[in-house]
């Protein structure tokens, strides 16, 4: 448990080059959204850092592709992350960026403190550049064949095909993303943070927790997964890595250091440092002092990631902190592995991601269905699947009929039976409780919701999301057992004492309910309070109010107290919504393979007027459609063309459902040899335009037109 004073919780900062996605929202930050919520509702002093990443390659290559400036990309993209965080609920304290000045100041202070002391070394070595752009080529943009598997898109710092990690110059055939060259070896000098000097304390840290003689924090409390990957790091020898780089965007080397001219930080050395800028900007805003949070032993400094992001905050950062000298290390790095989308990778670059504000756009007022869904399939030890179907499973079934269900049911009887206030109960009166043969009172029932309550809180100090989500639907189905077993809409007519017990202890419960989830689903804890008539959870007090009434035998919700009308928590989510999300997905992907996106397809050979002549291409109308067995991109046709109907197979499944292409006007070449695909004899081809970015659409008329029309 930790008793510390004060708790720092960061999110990794996320690059602005490209919108909020679920894969985002499930590594880093509803994780500690949780977590944060929590702590403030348990009075603690609790700051919440995040910001966005706006150096490096990830930012120029945006910037080339769209063909704007860097400074426009990350301007885009702050503003959209900022929204969409809000949008969703997560909660940071502050929101900062690494463009803004103090954070240039702070990251270059660092560099300056740390080549003061002696910490870097300054190398020259050679490295790629190129020529006709002159520039020194950053990891990211040199391609060649990778040297493990042969693939022939690989990067100077990455495989994508087999994963391993590679340096620029163990490509075959290197050659430049900016001019199409083949880059050369230049000499160039840069300051290298000598790793290996540091590596035994590291690993004593890493294994033990220990440094410089105290424990600083139980790598059993650590995740396997995270202390697992460190050591792998450790065992293959931690080797000096270069804090600069020759580049025209990031932070400067500070001018006064000699060989600065033209020489940039390192972004994985600038971004960490961006949880101390954010944090002064946030300390100044607020009339507080930022230094306690970063220097002071009682200090619970947290990193909440992804898996990717493991060796820059559990070593490389640490190192950097240490070698500054005067601030404190990170007491856990509660790092998430990937949620895959629909089987798959989610990809920016190849749109295969649900946006978070297109998910809001089309889905209004359902953040909390996403976060459940997402902290539901929160991969904390493993990788996890979002599916559409599971998505919509979840919302039906658990916040429906389960969460929605057991408040709705409680508000509609207590309006109905005592015009909405909340009924005075005997104390002595027993009713029905689930898991026990006997039955129980009023107030061992509440012992129950408290130790109910205190396993949420224990799952979420351990970063277990997952468990302790469970468990505040655990509280709502046992309220709804209670309901079940007591069956007060037949009681009222028999026992009306027993009916009020029930019904108090059914909206202490939904009190509860408002305050546990809080953390998880923040909208809906706002709208229990509402059905309740009561306040707003108080983000300052609300989990330790809870738990101390019901440490005192006190209600949580007052015998006297009116609540309001009853209107749902959660709607269902039909069919239909589930399949336009899934076309959407489909049809917006970008196909791979098509990867220079500026360069538009080459003009094929040039033919005769002759061979126009030959091709037969007819307007007509697709009858119908349906899949073909067994093969997921295609699609059995039948085709009206006026004077005769045809079968085509297309291959189009992916971006088309067959219902919606029944009645579609299209054009078609007729005179094309037949052919056998998956043992339908396929007559003919529909023309399809298809862009650079691997998207398919209809050649169709704008005016309504007669089948089999002759297009010339
Ligand atoms: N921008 C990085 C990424 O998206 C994360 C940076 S985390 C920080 O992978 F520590 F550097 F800020
Ligand atoms: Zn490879």
């Amino acid at each position: 448990m930790n008793l510390k004073k004060r708790i720092l919780v960061t999110s990794a900062l996320p690059y602005a080059n490209g919108p909020l996605h679920i894969g985002h929202l499930a590594g880093a930050y509803l994780s500690a959204d949780i977590y944060v919520r929590f702590q403030r509702m348990m009075e603690k002093d609790v700051v919440y850092v995040c910001g966005s990443d706006e150096h490096g390659a990830a930012i120029t290559i945006r910037a080339q592709k769209d063909g704007i400036s860097p400074q426009e990309v990350v301007d885009k993209y702050h503003q959209e992350f900022q929204e969409a965080f809000d949008r969703i609920g997560i909660s940071f304290d502050i929101y900062h960026r690494t463009s803004a000045p103090i954070h240039h100041q702070t990251s270059q202070d660092f560099f300056r403190t740390l080549n003061d002391k002696g910490e870097f070394i300054q190398e020259e070595s050679e490295q790629y550049y190129d020529e006709k752009a002159e520039q020194f080529l950053a990891d990211r943009y040199i391609k060649g064949i990778c040297p493990k598997c042969g693939y022939e898109e690989a990067y100077g710092d990455q495989c994508e095909n087999c994963g391993s990690s590679l340096s620029p110059t163990e490509l075959i055939d290197p050659i430049s993303t900016l001019s199409n060259e083949k880059p050369i070896l230049k000499k160039t000098s840069h300051w290298y943070l000598q790793l290996d000097k540091y590596e035994s304390w590291l690993r004593a840290w890493i294994e033990t927790g220990e440094l410089d003689g105290s424990v600083l924090h139980d790598p059993t409390d650590w995740k396997n997964h995270v202390v697992g990957q460190c050591k792998s790091w450790l065992d293959g020898g931690l080797q000096k890595r270069s804090m600069t780089r020759d580049l025209d965007w990031g932070v400067d080397v500070p001018q006064e250091i000699e060989g600065s001219k033209g020489k940039k930080l390192y972004v994985w050395m600038d971004a960490p440092i961006g949880y101390i800028s954010a944090t002064k900007q946030w300390a100044l805003d607020n009339g507080k002092d930022w230094e306690p949070y970063w220097k002071d032993n009682d200090t619970a400094l947290i990193h909440f990631i992804g898996k990717d992001n493991i060796v820059f905050h559990c070593l490389i950062f640490p190192a950097i902190l240490k070698a500054h000298g005067e601030y404190i290390l990170p007491i856990n790095v509660p790092a998430n592995q990937f949620v895959n989308l629909e089987g798959r990778k989610i990809s920016t670059s190849k749109n295969w991601a649900v946006w978070v504000n297109e998910y809001l756009d089309d889905l209004p007022g359902r953040e909390d269905e996403l976060r459940y869904y997402m902290i539901k399939n929160m991969p904390e030890t493993k990788d996890s699947e979002f599916t559409w179907k599971g998505y919509q499973e979840a919302v039906n079934n658990e916040l429906v009929n389960n969460l929605a269900n057991f408040v709705n049911r409680v508000v509609v009887l207590t309006n109905k039976y005592y015009e909405g206030v909340v009924p005075e109960f005997d104390a002595d009166l027993m009713i029905e409780v689930p898991g026990d043969e006997m039955p129980g009172f009023h107030d061992t029932e509440m012992l129950t919701l408290h130790d109910m309550c205190q396993d949420c809180a224990e799952y979420i100090r351990k970063f277990d999301f997952r468990s302790a989500l469970k468990v505040v639907m655990e509280v709502s189905s046992r309220g709804n057992q209670i309901l079940q077993f007591n069956e007060p809409w037949k009681q009222i007519k028999v026992d009306e004492d027993l009916v009020k017990v029930v019904m108090n202890i059914g909206l202490q419960y939904v009190k509860a309910l408002s305050v546990l989830t809080y953390p998880f689903m923040p909208f809906t804890s706002a709208r229990i309070s509402e059905l309740l008539n009561e306040d707003h959870i108080d983000e300052r007090d609300g989990f330790v109010g809870m738990l101390n009434l019901l440490c005192e035998d006190e209600p949580l919700i007052q015998s006297g107290h009116t609540i309001g009308s009853a209107s749902h928590l959660f709607d269902r989510i039909s069919d239909e919504t589930i399949e336009e999300q899934v076309n959407k997905l489909k049809k917006s992907e970008k196909k791979e393979g098509v990867k220079n996106e500026n360069h538009a397809i080459p003009v094929k050979e040039t033919i005769s007027f002759d061979d126009f002549m030959k091709l037969d291409i007819r307007t007509a109308t697709i009858k119908h459609a349906e899949k073909v067995k067994k093969a997921d991109k295609l699609l059995k046709l039948i085709v009206d063309l006026g004077f005769e109907e045809r079968t085509v197979v297309s291959g189009i499944a992916e971006f088309y459902d067959p219902q919606e292409l029944e009645g579609k006007e299209v054009s078609m070449i007729v005179n094309l040899a037949p052919r056998k695909i998956k043992g339908i004899e396929s007559n003919g081809m529909i023309l399809m335009a298809e862009n650079q970015k691997g998207v398919l659409s209809f050649v169709s008329p704008k005016e309504k037109w007669e089948n089999g029309s002759v297009i010339r």
